[in-house]
This record gives C-alpha cells, structure tokens and sequence, in this order.
C-alpha cells in the first residue's frame, strides 16, 4: 500500500497537511456520499457504487482517499484513469473535497501531479470541468494546467447542456514548474 505525504501552500493561505492512500472498499460509502452531496453534483458525474469497485481493483485506475487535517482523517478521494496507458495520457477523472476553501484540493492535486510524472510516468496528465465548475477551472488553472479546447455542450443536466473543458499539463512544463519550486519536489 502506497501512502504519499505533503504539503502544499499557495501564498493565499497556510499549507494544508493531505496524505493519499489507496481506497478500500469500505471507504466507498463515503465516497457515494461525497458525490451525493448536492453541492458536489453539480459538477460531477457520479458513478455507481459497483463502478467505484472496478476503479478500486482495475489496473487501470487508481482510486485513493485524500487524508487531511490533524487526524489524517478522510477529507475526500481522487480518480485516476489511464494507469497504464501506452500514450502515458493519464486522466484526473474525478476530485471532490468535503471541506472547501481549506487548501485540501490543492495540496491533494500537488501530490496527484507528483504521483503522475513521477510514479505513473505520465507524458500527459489531463483533465475536463464544466464550464459552469468557474472554481475549479480558475483551481487548475493557478496549478498551471493548460486548456486544449472545449467540448461544446457535452454534457446535458436538469438546466440545460453545458460544455467540457478540456485542461493538460505535459511533462516537461512540470519539470519547469518544478524548477521554480512550484510543484512538490521529487
Ligand atoms: C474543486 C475542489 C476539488 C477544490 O478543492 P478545495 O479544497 O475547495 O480548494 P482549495 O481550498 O485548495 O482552493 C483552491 C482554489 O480554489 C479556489 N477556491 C477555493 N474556495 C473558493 C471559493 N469559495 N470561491 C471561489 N474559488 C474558491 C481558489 O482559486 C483557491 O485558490 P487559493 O488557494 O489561491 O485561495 C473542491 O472545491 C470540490 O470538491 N468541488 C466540488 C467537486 C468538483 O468540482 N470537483 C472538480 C471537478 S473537475
């Protein structure tokens, strides 16, 4: 079992303290509540609980919890999809936080990139948010990942379509955000 520590600070607020570790299946109603969460379903897809059992166990995925605070307690979870990729394309398929604003979301993307280039051996490292998700995309923006284009209203919900954005960062602009030590070092 992997666990990653770090921290992470923005020069906006004091460094959050998030841990990942792997998910387990008993993890997985916290998980479906996460999602449940009406503040969270507006900007996600959420699966069924037996699609959070094949991501747990699929070696193509990679499902962790995000552990944070001073208990290290579970303050959300983390998709990746493309584990294995030939095209060292992974994707962030899904991020949720129960606490927002409290620095846990961008200290769990540092070490999300980090897992990605330097574990996975990812080339490319993407991800899509809702047009409507200004937060998020304004988040990943701040973390430096690049838009490629839209996917114009891709997704239909109760008000109407909205449009997928897609957003990649690639190795070598890791590598030089590293460099000017604003990413996690290796
Ligand atoms: C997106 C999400 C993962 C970010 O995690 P978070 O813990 O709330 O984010 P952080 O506290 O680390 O803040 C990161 C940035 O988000 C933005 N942000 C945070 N709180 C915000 C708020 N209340 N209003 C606007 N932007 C806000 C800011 O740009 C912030 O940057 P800062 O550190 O310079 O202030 C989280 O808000 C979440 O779970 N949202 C619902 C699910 C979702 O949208 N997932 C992403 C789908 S692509």
């Amino acid at each position: 079992m992997t666990a990653v520590n770090f921290a992470a600070s923005s020069p906006s607020r004091t460094a959050a303290r998030v841990r990942l570790r792997p998910t387990m299946t008993s993890d997985l109603e916290f998980v479906l509540s996460l999602e449940q969460d009406p503040e969270n379903l507006a900007f996600i897809t959420p699966w069924e609980r037996i699609q959070h059992e094949a991501a747990v166990r699929f070696p193509d995925f990679r499902h962790f919890i995000i552990e944070g605070g001073e208990g290290l307690d579970a303050v959300g979870f983390l998709i990746f999809i493309g584990c294995r990729s030939q095209h060292q394309s992974l994707e962030l398929k899904r991020m949720v936080v129960a606490t927002k604003g409290a620095g846990y979301g961008r200290a769990a993307l540092r070490v999300a990139k980090k897992v990605a280039f330097d574990d996975l051996g990812a080339h490319r490292f993407w991800l899509d948010v809702k047009a409507r998700n200004t937060r998020a995309k304004a988040f990943y923006d701040s973390e430096g990942f690049v838009v490629e284009g839209q996917l114009r209203e891709a997704v239909k919900l109760a008000e109407g379509f909205d449009s997928l954005i897609v957003m990649s960062m690639l190795k070598p602009e890791f590598t030089g955000r590293r460099g000017l030590g604003l990413e996690l070092r290796a």
